[in-house]
């Protein structure tokens, strides 16, 4: 894992949906090596414990990065204040990302929640070649589908309460494209637990790839302390690997449910 630990000039900030800001930061270094699906994790003034948010976009010409973030406590509430200007320490990028097929490989791009933000990446790669299914609570914390829309990626929005798109939860969707021709080369999805859960067994009766990026609590982001751990299922045996270090990212057949 190569990385980065630097103090980075906040470019840009914006309130995108409610208690949901996107940050531009100016990494040139950090840019330059990061895929996405990898994170940054960010110290914040008062906290001991750095915060680990996803890599939205890479914009590796200008050297930006994009995060995307839901208040959550008291540190994404640190994080929000931040001013423009100032700069960030940040190190990153951390762990192991999503692996690439060759572009033009059709592929589905699930999102939950804050899991969407990830889901740009890829479609910044994939793009017309990508369906981004994106699942919210409400139509009020419902971000970033203009991001796909100008990719060219298809955008598929449901919310839990039917407030935008279809009314219901992103699985629909994903089975139906599945069932219908079955020529996705693979399904990349980051969102809650029980979610990736059900997309992983819909995948698996498909036949088809999918990568999960997972999300557990995190110490030192590093590999060093246990903190992350997750149970994988690899060459037949189970292992407790690190989210931090070995993931967020996994093969969706080796997690351990
Ligand atoms: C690899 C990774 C990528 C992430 N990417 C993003 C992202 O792109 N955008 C985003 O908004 N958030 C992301 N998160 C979650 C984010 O790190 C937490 O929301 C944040 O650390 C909470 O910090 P806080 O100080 O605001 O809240 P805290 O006061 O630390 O916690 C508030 C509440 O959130 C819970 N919580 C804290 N950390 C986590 C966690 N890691 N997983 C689940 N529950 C947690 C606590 O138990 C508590 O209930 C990511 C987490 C990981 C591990
Ligand atoms: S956060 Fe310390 S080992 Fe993963």
């Amino acid at each position: 894992m190569r990385y980065v630990q630097g103090k980075y000039p906040l470019l840009a900030k914006n309130n995108i949906a409610r208690g949901i800001y996107e940050m531009n930061i100016l990494a040139p270094d950090l840019a330059a090596l990061a895929v996405p699906g990898q994170f940054v994790h960010i110290a914040l003034a008062g906290h001991s414990l750095r915060r680990p948010i996803s890599i939205c976009r890479i914009d590796e010409a200008h050297g930006v990065i994009k995060i995307v973030f839901a208040l959550k406590g008291q540190g994404t509430r640190d994080l929000a204040d931040v001013p423009v200007n100032s700069t960030l320490d940040i190190m990153g990028p951390m762990g192991n990302g999503f692996t690439l097929l060759e572009p033009g490989r059709k592929v589905i791009l699930i999102g939950g929640g804050i899991g969407v933000p990830p889901m740009v990446g890829l479609s910044d790669y994939y793009r017309e070649y990508a369906t981004a299914i994106s699942g919210f609570r409400d139509a009020s914390i419902k971000i970033l589908q203009d991001e796909f829309e100008k990719n060219g990626s298809r955008t598929i929005l449901c919310t839990d309460d039917g407030s935008a798109g279809i009314h219901g939860f992103v699985t629909q969707p994903l089975e139906e494209l599945l069932s219908s021709d079955g020529h996705y080369d693979c399904v990349y999805a980051c969102g809650p637990m029980p979610m990736l859960k059900v997309i992983s067994g819909i995948c698996g009766k498909y036949d088809t790839l999918c990568q999960v990026s997972l999300e557990q609590h995190m110490g030192c982001g590093i590999g060093a302390c246990l903190v992350c751990a997750v149970n994988i299922r690899r060459d037949g045996e189970e292992h407790f690997l690190h989210v931090c270090k070995d993931g967020p990212v996994f093969d969706s057949r080796e997690v351990v449910w």
